[in-house]
């Protein structure tokens, strides 16, 4: 995301094909959690810190009568300097040990940490999430956290921090553990370490505490220069989007700016957004060389073989791999200033290269970060809050969903009175679907001009004759997660016990009947609208009904689970370690997905939103598939 500037203001972008072995992490805590500390103490104990500035420090922590090193005099030294450069929203600072580089995206300790995670975290690769060992776990820190599982950083580490102040107890320590991975069930978070430490003593943030026998894992520095960073960009989507149109003489016409995702090479056909004009490219250019081929991240130039017309803010893509382009859309956004976010007010929007006028139409609701509850009856958001909002533009955006690609999934909303920043977002897959889906109703979706033609015989009487209910039995999860290996041992089970039973597949039902659909949002709702149709059928003929289908989105599921009587349909969440699934990978598709043939795939690049309220959670990592099936026997009536 971009800061205000609308530049990007990660100094790290260049180089980072080159530099593999580095590190880029954020922290989030107020002042009070020991944020600064632990950051003085990393630098303090690493070694990395310039003599000179360490000396001033002991000098003055002494002068104050302090018994440790003030390690907070380090970091927040950076006020001043951030005070006189406003606009830059984050802090970078860096350090390195011999085994890792760092980065450090700061986000200063003030009540405005939610706008300086939007705007400077989402290139962090982990997030610390302090909390007070003496405090618990507070909504401050849940806050934390649910908004880096919304910017996707993939690893988060959860500092107990001043575990000195409860004399290193391992059960206060324990229960916070708890009440964190309780309430991470419910987000998009799978790598989450928990390590105590006193930032103040430095237990367990260099080097493992002595004070603490009966902690396991590593120290925070050893687990920071040791976690498995994966070069998240999206290099297969190009977008490129305008930022100059250069024309020096009549000889030359080039158009400059920065390519947000994919990659691209002389001769490769582009169409133009929004004109729909295409061309090839004809060269690439930077100051100094001509290039072969251009990775996001790149600043080029880019010649074309035509002269067709394109301008500022316009984007350039592959001719066959386009963005959505639209005026309506829905995001995530978290607003960011004292002033609460109005309904139909104007503010202006920055996406890309692209800044025009937006109107938020809709709060669809707010998020309780606590609870993670959506409250839907919320009509503004407030500084620091997050909903789901509808947004009007008065130009159509180019955008791709957050979770596919960062840079042209989100954008800010500037207050064109004050020119100040004062929300973030992030783009939904399924973000132009999920109205349509969620206004719909069994009595909505027909045919003209027909009417029900009521069952001759009714399920009641099927049920008495076959012995048992009808079931429907709903497996969702992401692809690998083993929905079918169980779904056909619970299906065998089922018929040697003399059940009727129907099992429908993802993987048989998108050959022939849903053959026509991909695995866009919306050709995903349509799928399982139509499974959740045929199912309806069959349930009403009494049978036992399996359904495993990926299934992404709460808002079909909902929707399919409305065509049942209430309480039948039972949702079962097949889960596992994404890794997991990587590894099992029985179809091939995450190798494919990791070599940039496919984009979009659940588990992979695309997000599984858990469900609500499932009447059963299976995760496959733990339980085999003898004891998935009986626990789900368990349920059925
Ligand atoms: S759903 O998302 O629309 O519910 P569904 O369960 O029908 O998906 O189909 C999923 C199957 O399609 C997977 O088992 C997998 O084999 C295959 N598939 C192909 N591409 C994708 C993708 N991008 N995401 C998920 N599954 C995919």
């Amino acid at each position: 995301m971009s800061d205000s500037n609308g530049q990007s203001n990660n100094p790290n972008n260049d180089n980072k094909y080159l530099d593999m072995d580095l590190l880029r992490f954020t922290t989030a805590g107020s002042v009070d959690d020991g944020k600064s500390t632990l950051i003085g103490r990393l630098f303090y104990d690493s070694k990395s810190i310039f003599e000179d500035q360490m000396e001033a420090i002991e000098k003055s922590s002494k002068s104050s009568g302090e018994e440790e090193v003030n390690l907070a005099l380090l970091t927040d030294g950076l006020k001043a300097e951030r005070e006189q450069k406003i606009t830059i929203d984050v802090a970078y600072r860096y350090f390195a040990t011999p085994k890792r580089k760092f980065i450090i995206a700061d986000t200063p300790g003030h009540t405005q940490y939610t706008r300086n995670m939007v705007t400077g975290a989402s290139t962090a690769d982990l997030a610390v999430i302090l909390v007070d060992a003496s405090k618990g776990l507070l909504t401050q820190s849940r806050r934390h956290a649910f908004i880096s599982s919304l910017l996707r950083i993939p690893h988060l580490v959860v500092a107990v921090n001043k575990m000195d102040l409860v004399d290193y107890d391992e059960q206060v320590f324990n229960e916070i553990v708890a009440d964190f991975r309780k309430f991470a069930k419910k987000l998009n978070v799978t790598d989450v370490t928990y390590i105590p430490i006193s930032a103040l003593k430095g237990d367990n943030v260099v080097s493992k505490s002595e004070n603490m026998p009966w902690y396991n894992g590593s120290a925070m520095l050893h687990h920071l220069e040791t976690v498995k960073v994966d070069a998240d960009d999206n290099i297969v989507d190009f977008r490129f989007p305008v930022q100059y149109v250069i024309r020096p003489n009549q000889n030359f016409r080039g158009f400059s700016g920065r390519i947000a995702s994919g990659h691209i090479r002389p001769g490769d056909e582009i169409t133009v957004l929004p004109s729909g004009l295409h061309s090839k490219v004809k060269e690439i250019v930077t100051r100094d060389e001509k290039l072969e081929v251009a990775y996001p991240g790149d600043s080029v130039t880019i010649t074309m073989e035509d002269e067709i017309d394109i301008s500022r803010g316009d984007m350039i893509v592959r001719k066959n791999n386009v963005p959505t382009v639209r005026n309506d859309f829905e995001a995530y956004v978290c607003w960011m200033n004292e002033k609460p976010m109005e309904l139909n007010k104007q503010y202006l929007i920055r996406h890309t290269s692209k800044t025009t006028q937006v109107f938020a139409e809709d709060l669809l609701y707010r998020m309780n970060v606590d609870s993670l509850n959506r409250e839907e009856d919320a009509t503004k958001l407030e500084l620091n809050e997050i909903g789901r909002v509808r947004l009007k533009t008065s130009q159509p955006l180019f955008f791709d969903a957050y979770q596919i690609n960062k840079k042209t999934g989100s954008f800010v909303i500037i207050d064109p009175t004050t020119n100040v920043t004062v929300g973030g977002g992030m783009m939904r897959a399924g973000s132009t679907v999920s109205e349509e889906s969620k206004s719909r109703s069994i009595s909505k979706e027909k045919s003209p001009n027909v009417v029900w033609e009521p069952w001759n015989i009714p399920r009641e009487e099927r049920e008495k004759r076959n012995g048992h209910s009808s079931e429907l039995l709903w497996l969702t999860g992401i692809s690998g997660a083993g929905k079918s290996t169980i779904a056909k041992e619970l299906e065998r089970r089922l018929f040697d016990e003399g059940k009727q039973t129907v099992l429908l597949d993802g993987d048989q039902v998108r050959h022939g009947l849903n053959g026509d659909l991909g695995f866009s949002p919306s050709d995903r709702t349509e799928n399982i609208r139509r499974v959740g149709e045929v199912a309806r059928l069959f349930y009403e003929h009494g049978n036992v009904v399996i359904c495993t289908f990926v299934s992404p989105y709460e808002n079909d599921r909902h929707y399919v689970s409305q065509l049942f009587p209430e309480g039948s349909f039972k949702t079962i969440h097949i889960t596992c370690d994404p890794k997991t699934a990587q590894q099992r990978d029985p179809k091939g598709l995450y190798k494919k997905a990791k070599e940039g043939e496919i984009t979009g795939l659940t588990g992979y690049d695309a997000d599984h939103e858990a469900p609500e309220n499932p009447a059963l959670t299976i995760n496959t990592d733990e339980v085999s598939v003898e004891e998935a099936v009986e626990k789900i026997m368990e349920i059925i009536g």
